[in-house]
């Protein structure tokens, strides 16, 4: 690696990871339980004003679980957008339960809610009390808005359509600890909210994640479904299958230390964001990301699109021109509509993602990247306009 190797989105661990850990360390307590799980929880459920906060090894797990107690059954339907990391999709197979994939909306790049409502007004029919899918026949359970990139999705809407339709709604916040819409923080909408604290997200533990819910009851099976469902602590006794989902204090008091930060780590972004939006105004065939009036967004990858004509070249050849220059840079995830892992999942008027998958290109933007980084970054991204024309 270069030394001037200007990364995509890396922790920033500046605060009291070391001595968290350092004390779980000095006291023994290393594994599953111990006092930095309570706190995590408790901080985290505090921070983003949910009743209950349940931490998890992943947020995939999160998801897995909150799928599970929110009662999504084998067979059933759940609405995804197709834009997304793969692992909400995958969780829904987890519980062997099938995606239906909404196209993205352009501006924002998040699930598209008139093509929601058409998927669920004219898709899907009532059979008594049940909503099913008209082709598959399976019936309709949940929805999973992906707040992807930190921006938060058109809650409104979906919170409408989700009651009309009496589906659970999962919010998948796991690249949007921080945002919020009309002034509700992402992952406190629907029933269950999950997070991710995976090593590019805006605060991290290395590994790990958190289940929110205002629900109790909800939360009593989430964490029970995380520690192995054990009934009989003693006697080894457990009333369903569970799972080793837990969270190790040494993870969870990372996670305490990173989350001291997270006011601080937002501002950051927003300064980097607002400074590629300043520097990339007038280059032709450069749109930076839109915010929505009714989003106060993390910015937690900052991701442009390229028009190949406009600017000279497409967003694959800049991203092998920068990574020449040392400079990472990523696509976005590929549609799921088109992963072969997803082929059979139900597609609805996917037209959007596409596009956007063929133009987007998400730049260096970590917590701690330097001002003459990012700088170097906008110049090299000038260059290649410029020996483009
Ligand atoms: C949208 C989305 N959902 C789920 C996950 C899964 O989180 P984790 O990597 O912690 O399992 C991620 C991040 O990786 C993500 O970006």
């Amino acid at each position: 690696m270069p030394s001037d190797f200007i990364p995509l989105s890396v922790p920033h661990l500046a605060g009291n990871e070391w001595s968290y850990i350092k004390d779980c360390l000095d006291t023994g307590w290393v594994s599953s339980v111990g006092s930095y799980v309570d706190r995590f929880e408790r901080e985290f459920a505090a921070k983003v004003g949910a009743k209950a906060a349940i931490a998890c090894a992943s947020g995939t797990a999160a998801l897995h679980v909150s799928l599970l107690v929110a009662g999504v059954k084998p067979d059933d339907a759940v609405v995804l957008s197709t834009l997304t990391f793969i692992a909400p999709a995958n969780t829904i197979r987890y519980v062997n339960a099938w995606p239906v994939l909404i196209d993205a909306e352009p501006r924002y790049l998040q699930m598209d809610v008139a093509k929601l409502g058409d998927y669920l007004e004219n898709g899907c029919r009532w059979e008594g009390k049940e909503l099913r899918d008209r082709k598959t026949s399976r019936r309709v359970s949940a929805i999973i808005p992906v707040h992807i990139l930190g921006h938060p999705c058109e809650m409104d809407p979906i919170l409408a359509l989700a009651d009309r339709y009496r589906l659970a709604v999962i919010e998948d916040a796991t690249e949007s600890l921080g945002s919020r819409y009309k002034g509700r923080p992402t992952g406190t909408m629907g029933s269950l909210g999950c997070f991710s604290f995976n090593g590019n997200k805006i605060i991290t533990t290395g590994s790990g994640g958190m289940i929110v819910t205002d629900d109790l009851a909800l939360a009593k099976h989430a964490k029970h479904l995380t520690t192995q469902a054990k009934q009989d602590a003693l006697e080894f006794v457990h009333d369903e299958v569970g799972y080793n989902y837990r969270l190790s204090n040494i993870s969870a008091a990372f996670g305490v230390a990173q989350l001291e930060k997270i006011d601080a780590y937002k501002s950051d972004k927003r300064r980097i964001a607002a400074c590629y939006d300043a520097a990339f105004e007038s280059l032709p065939g450069i749109r930076t990301p839109e915010i929505a009036p009714w989003a106060d967004s993390n910015e937690w990858l900052y991701t442009i699109r390229i028009n190949a004509e406009a600017f000279g070249i497409d967003s694959r050849t800049l991203m092998r021109r920068l990574k020449d220059s040392g400079i990472e840079t990523r696509p976005l995830w590929q549609p799921m509509h088109r992963s072969p892992a997803h082929r059979k999942a139900t597609a609805w008027r996917c037209e959007e993602a596409d596009l956007i998958n063929d133009e987007a290109l998400s730049i260096p933007c970590s917590v701690g990247l330097k001002p003459e980084e990012q700088t170097r970054v906008i110049d090299l991204i000038r260059e290649a306009h410029k020996s483009a024309q």
